[in-house]
């Protein structure tokens, strides 16, 4: 399916289906999409935790990762963060992508949105000492996990495009990846 990159309405961008007409991000805005959702209703309540685990379905952009990895300065916490994608993105749609500087990100952590990428898949990486990043290429009906997970950004297609991910099925594993007391958090679709 053909990916376009264009601009959302806070300025930063995002990737575009127009087979599907979906976004990977809200057309509202990537950047207050991704602070408003996952951060401030998500990592945000496990602030005092000091090792925090997390899963991201849809890696996407990494958008999402980066973002929790630049907010774990302020957070003091160890972070385990694993994302699962099954059609990464390619160079020259990161080379298109505008967050580092959108989010005004000093210099030497530019290069930290490219370390994410440029990673190996399936192997886990330390991106800084509080920041673990391991990226799985796999769907996400094949996840195992069990009792892993503190949070999950559950950041799937909506189901107007793709009902299969917004099933009892799917989140059952998702169920079963989280640990007690684990949060899953998403946006609204509809
Ligand atoms: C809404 S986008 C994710 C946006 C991402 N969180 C970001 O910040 O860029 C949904 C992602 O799910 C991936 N995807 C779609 N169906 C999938 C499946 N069945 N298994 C794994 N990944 C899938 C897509 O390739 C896309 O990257």
């Amino acid at each position: 399916m053909k990916r376009q990159i264009i601009n959302t309405a806070d300025g930063s961008t995002t990737i575009y289906i127009e087979e599907w007409n979906e976004h990977y991000h809200s057309k509202h805005g990537a950047i207050n999409e991704a602070y408003h959702v996952f951060i401030k209703n998500g990592f945000s309540l496990f602030r005092n935790k000091k090792d925090i685990s997390i899963l991201e379905i849809g890696f996407g952009t990494g958008l999402n990762a980066f973002i929790t990895m630049l907010e774990t300065d302020q957070q003091n916490s160890n972070i385990n963060y694993v994302g699962v994608e099954a059609f990464p993105v390619n160079q020259e749609e990161l080379r298109l992508l505008n967050y580092t500087k959108q989010l005004n990100v000093k210099e030497d952590k530019t290069a930290l949105f490219d370390k994410i990428h440029n990673t190996s898949w399936e192997e886990k990486h330390e991106i800084t000492p509080f920041f673990q990043l391991k990226k799985k290429q796999q769907f996400f009906n094949e996840i195992k996990d069990t009792e892993m997970y503190d949070l999950i950004y559950f950041d799937a297609f909506g189901a107007r495009v793709q009902p299969e991910l917004w099933t009892e099925e799917i989140f059952a594993i998702m169920f079963l990846a989280l640990k007690k007391n684990g949060v899953l958090v998403t946006y609204r679709w509809f």
